[in-house]
């Protein structure tokens, strides 16, 4: 007995012995760059100060209406604190070389990009990424995309995006993860481990950038840019948890979002960036605006550039970006008493903090290694990571009669505006992407079955019929390919193809830019014309499979009706092409779900699965009651759950068990659950649990997602899947904004869906 003991005792003391002097390096690290900074301050005018803080766009893309005008003067003068999305180490080389060698004070400049789902090596947008539920895999796509970004001169990227949002009106819902704050806060920590590493001074880790802070997921009417408006309890529950994961997971940067918050726009919102962010939330890095965030603020009716960049200021934003707000007005505010020379000197540090920890002071030139950008950027190693991700990513929405997997040796017609277009592959945000290098559906299939095989191609429509609306989507130069031919010269083509083959895959859905930023849309069906096709190929009798890329959930009721497999890819990167012939084929089977409600139709909009109860609900499976919350046009059900998918296996969930009927504040509940692969493929499965919380002081959702497992059966295997749950799974806000949990009667379910679960009562003591 008494060796154990000691060995124990021995360990104890060993491990706190490293944790203190883990602590230690870490405060004397911290010391050390405090003293660094108070000298290099000391020396800096105010000039220089504000010139650190300022970050205008300069290089290959900007986003906005800025412009980029003699920026290497700038730099030399010191007004310039970093730069983004410049792109390549020869051009960011040169542009350090400016800071270093002819800047009076040789301040390093730091170099962000927005590197949001991949580098030049693309993995699908974050929407399809956050339906993998795949954590390591989301982890593994963030430090790909850090190697290669930061073999490219890149430290500092503006990902992860965990705006949850609800809405697939917005665009930007291509960019997040969803509806979710359980999975948006599991994958947002996931992306900033992924990013930086376990430490920011390797060359191959960049510096994250949690953005839009906050709240900028849910603007009314989906529209971009658009007010929100909300409660603090809706808020702290719902909205809040993912940016707090960022934080708590050590993200080295947050950006404001544009929107505003109880009235006041984020980038001048005190109460969000200091009160909450910083004391609240102990954030110790650095604020960014959003793209000229700061003067719009004069458009929200804040006041004049000067009045805006104090207002900024003294809500804690550290760096502008491109406004030049800081840069020329915070001199003559500090004359005038509208900021102080501490609130100035404070922003600065933290920008020098965020350099000092690139180790950029060390060496300006860490992340300019041109071997490296030769050798660690688009490797075949990196792309066969982005094909096996973007296979995980793809949702089944519908495969009767399993259409899917396609059979041997049988003829395709592939069909649709999107089979034969490689620059729509990698979806919105690719701003190192080249698209000419991304796989189409057809060179997919091609490579797959080889030359020899029997695939017959047709266009059959555009992807949007109105010419104007196609400009509009090809703003970033992704061509959509129009074709001049009328609507019925290319489905009479597309008819005649479909007619010589076994099976028609008819590649359908939005172009890249019909969602992301500013491509917010009122009518989210198919296009007409898409649908005309369809309905085309359907009469010729052949069979269907449609593949679905899209950047949102759309409302594809009609589909669902009428097209008998559907599979949803997204835009799924650079491998687009071969991801989705290795699924088709069934060299991979789906496994992805659904991280966004699909609803009927917009009318259903706002719809997720996480609402609250009401007054008068509408008992289970009825479409219409009088005086109970529905619709008298469309039944409540989304078209597809949160957490949907099928797959070319079936799956089935039995005895449902808990090893108490009680928890209790200390104690620890296991619910385990018989899972069985009772289909014909191998294959894998998320397993997901919800909580609903039966009585509060304050309404709770009708249920909660608080776990998942991603498993992997073979066919005919059953396992016993076990999940543990503390008093902690089951705290929430209240009305007092605490995070508490309270005892009562709650319920547990788990199952393949939010809307397909078994259930079972348990009580809080
Ligand atoms: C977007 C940000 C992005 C920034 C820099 C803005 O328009 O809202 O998400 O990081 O531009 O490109």
């Amino acid at each position: 007995m008494k060796t154990p003991t000691n060995l124990l005792f021995l360990l104890t003391l060993f491990a706190t012995l490293l944790l203190s002097c883990a602590k230690k390096n870490a405060s004397d690290e911290g010391q050390k760059m405090n003293v660094f900074i108070d000298d290099l301050m000391s020396e800096m005018t105010l000039e220089e100060k504000l010139g650190q803080l300022n970050l205008p766009a300069s290089g290959d893309i900007i986003t906005g209406a800025g412009s980029n005008n003699n920026t290497a003067d700038k730099i030399k003068e010191g007004k310039v604190g970093g730069l983004f999305n410049i792109k390549s180490v020869e051009k960011i080389r040169a542009a350090q070389q400016i800071a270093v060698e002819q800047s009076r004070l040789k301040i390093p400049l730091i170099f962000g990009m927005d590197v949001i789902h991949g580098y030049q090596t693309l993995f699908p947008i974050p929407l399809g990424m956050s339906c993998s539920w795949d954590m390591e895999l989301m982890e593994k796509s963030a430090r790909i995309a850090a190697q290669e970004a930061s073999a490219d001169g890149i430290c500092w990227t503006f990902s992860p995006m965990v705006d949850i949002s609800r809405d697939p009106r917005w665009g930007r819902v291509s960019e997040g993860s969803g509806e979710d704050p359980y999975l948006g806060s599991q994958i947002a920590q996931a992306m900033v481990k992924g990013y930086q590493g376990d430490d920011l001074l390797k060359n191959n880790t960049i510096m994250a950038c949690v953005k839009h802070f906050a709240l900028y997921g849910a603007p009314e009417a989906g529209r971009d840019y658009n007010t929100v408006d909300m409660s603090r309890n809706r808020m702290y529950n719902e909205y809040l948890p993912p940016y707090l994961a960022a934080v708590d997971a050590g993200v080295g940067s947050v950006m404001a979002s544009f929107n505003e918050i109880d009235g006041i726009p984020a980038t001048g919102n005190k109460w969000l960036l200091t009160d909450l962010l910083r004391e609240d939330w102990k954030f110790n890095g650095f604020v960014v605006t959003d793209y000229t965030g700061i003067s719009e603020m004069t458009e929200h009716g804040m006041g004049n550039l000067q009045e805006v960049s104090a207002l900024a200021l003294r809500a804690g934003v550290d760096m502008d970006m491109v406004a030049d707000g800081l840069l020329t007005t915070l001199k003559q505010s500090l004359d005038e008493g509208k900021v102080t020379q501490q609130e100035i000197d404070q922003a600065c540090r933290r920008v020098l903090e965020a350099k000092y920890k690139l180790g950029l002071f060390e060496d300006p030139y860490r992340y300019c290694d041109e071997n490296r950008a030769k050798t660690e950027i688009f490797t075949p190693e990196n792309r066969q990571v982005a094909r096996e991700i973007a296979a995980q990513t793809f949702v089944l929405l519908k495969n009767e009669d399993q259409l899917l997997p396609l059979q041997d040796k049988q003829k395709i017609a592939l069909i649709g505006p999107l089979a034969d277009n490689r620059e729509n592959m990698p979806g919105t945000w690719s701003v190192a992407g080249d698209f000419a290098k991304s796989v189409s559906l057809l060179d997919g299939l091609k490579n797959a079955l080889g030359t020899e095989a029997n695939i017959l191609y047709a266009m059959g429509t555009n992807i949007v019929a109105d010419s104007l609306l196609d400009s509009r989507i090809s703003i970033f130069g992704k061509p959509t390919k129009w074709d001049k031919r009328s609507q019925k010269e290319m489905i009479a083509e597309a008819v005649a193809v479909a007619r010589k083959s076994d099976v028609v895959i008819a590649a359908v859905g939005e172009a890249a830019e019909m969602s992301g930023e500013a491509s917010s849309r009122s009518d989210i069906n198919l296009p007409e014309n898409q649908k005309e096709l369809l309905e085309a190929l359907l009469a010729t009798g052949k069979p269907v499979v449609m593949v679905l890329f899209t950047g949102r959930p759309l409302t594809i009721s009609w589909e669902k009706a009428n097209v008998p497999a559907i599979l949803n890819v997204w835009f799924a990167g650079t491998e687009a092409g071969n991801s989705i012939a290795d699924v088709l084929l069934g060299k991979v089977n789906p496994s992805g779900k659904l991280s966004a409600t699909f609803p009927q139709n917009v009318g259903q909009i706002p719809i997720f699965y996480n609402h609250k109860n009401t007054g008068r609900p509408l008992a289970e499976g009825k479409w219409f009651s009088k005086f109970r919350s529905n619709y008298l046009d469309v039944p409540n059900e989304p078209l597809f759950p949160f957490g949907f998918g099928l797959s070319y296996t079936t799956f089935d969930y039995k005895n449902l068990k808990l090893s108490e009927s009680t928890l209790t504040k200390d104690g620890k509940l296991t619910v385990s659950v018989e899972l069985t692969n009772s289909g014909n493929y191998d294959g894998a499965e998320v397993v997901q649990l919800y909580l609903r919380d039966m009585v509060g002081t304050v309404t709770r959702p009708v249920k909660e997602l608080k776990g998942f497992q991603k498993v992997f059966l073979k066919k005919g295997e059953t396992r016993t899947i076990e999940f543990t749950l503390t008093e902690k799974d089951l705290r929430f806000y209240n009305s007092e904004l605490k995070f508490v949990s309270e005892p009562g009667d709650f319920k547990v379910f788990v199952g393949t869906n939010s809307a397909n679960v078994l259930e079972a009562p348990f009580t809080l003591n």
